[in-house]
């Protein structure tokens, strides 16, 4: 995955990225922080063709992502969305995991054996038919992440994977995205987890790559990360005042 100079408008004018570059090179895991508001979610839209830039080129394998060839550039590249609500549409788990390799192309059988792969990997098995709306926001979010590795795509970006599922769920996915024979793009506001499951990690600010290195040494810097607004030692510092007493 390559980007050059990305620039994404919104439709009032806000520049949400402003000439970001960036490359992923295959079977990487690369992570993304950033203040809220920096541009990472928009990044990930257009991983693959949610959002079309304004200028600049977004390029999977080499080729352009155009309006034109979104969709099949769809069945390579997964997006695992924020809120799992944009992801699930269908009445039961298991038609909403069927989804994608049915549009694929996928036999029954070969569709069949990849739902029951992506439940048992969700930890999800038995719910294949609970309805999706009536999950609780941790289980929509493993449904959604099932429906992506059900498509079995070469690049998946995640948006906050870790916000909102409880601390042994968090170990899961990160073994689950460690252990993925994909490129993966993940978005975190919870650095820690994000260094635990990725090799390099790009900091975003105000729409452009602040910085990029190994995880670890990024973590490390703490003049970049204040300088772009990320407080990673927040809670080290919450603990010594709370020790101190
Ligand atoms: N739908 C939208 N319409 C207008 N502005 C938006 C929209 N979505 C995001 N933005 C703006 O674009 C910028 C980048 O947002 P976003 O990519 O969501 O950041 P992040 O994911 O890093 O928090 C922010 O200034 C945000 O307010
Ligand atoms: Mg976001």
């Amino acid at each position: 995955m390559e980007a050059d100079r990305l620039v994404y408008r919104y439709a009032d004018g806000r520049v949400a990225l402003d000439g970001l570059s960036l490359r992923v090179e295959p079977g990487e895991r690369l992570g993304i922080i950033g203040a809220s508001g920096a541009g990472k979610s928009t990044f990930l839209l257009h991983l693959n063709g949610v959002l079309l830039p304004y200028s600049g080129v977004m390029k999977i394998d080499n080729e352009p992502v155009r309006r034109d060839n979104a969709m099949r550039i769809r069945s390579r590249v997964g997006i695992v969305f924020q809120n799992p609500d944009d992801q699930l549409f269908t009445p039961t788990v298991e038609e909403d995991i069927a989804f994608g390799p049915l549009n694929l192309g996928c036999s029954p059988e070969e569709t069949r054996a990849r739902v029951h792969t992506a439940l048992a990997q969700m930890r999800l098995d038995g719910m294949e038919k609970r309805s999706t709306h009536e999950l609780s926001f941790g289980e929509k979010r493993r449904v959604a992440l099932a429906t992506v590795l059900a498509m079995q795509p070469s690049v998946i970006g995640f948006d906050e994977p870790f916000a909102n599922l409880d601390p042994g769920m968090v170990e899961q996915v990160v073994d689950l995205i460690r252990s993925l024979p994909a490129t993966v793009i993940l978005i975190s506001q919870e650095i820690l987890p994000a260094l635990a499951c990725t090799d390099r990690v790009a900091v975003f600010h105000h729409g452009k790559v602040a910085g990029i290195g190994p995880s670890f040494e990024i973590a490390r810097d703490q003049a970049l990360l204040r300088q772009c607004g990320i407080d990673f030692h927040f809670y080290g510092r919450i603990w010594d005042r709370i020790a101190a007493r």
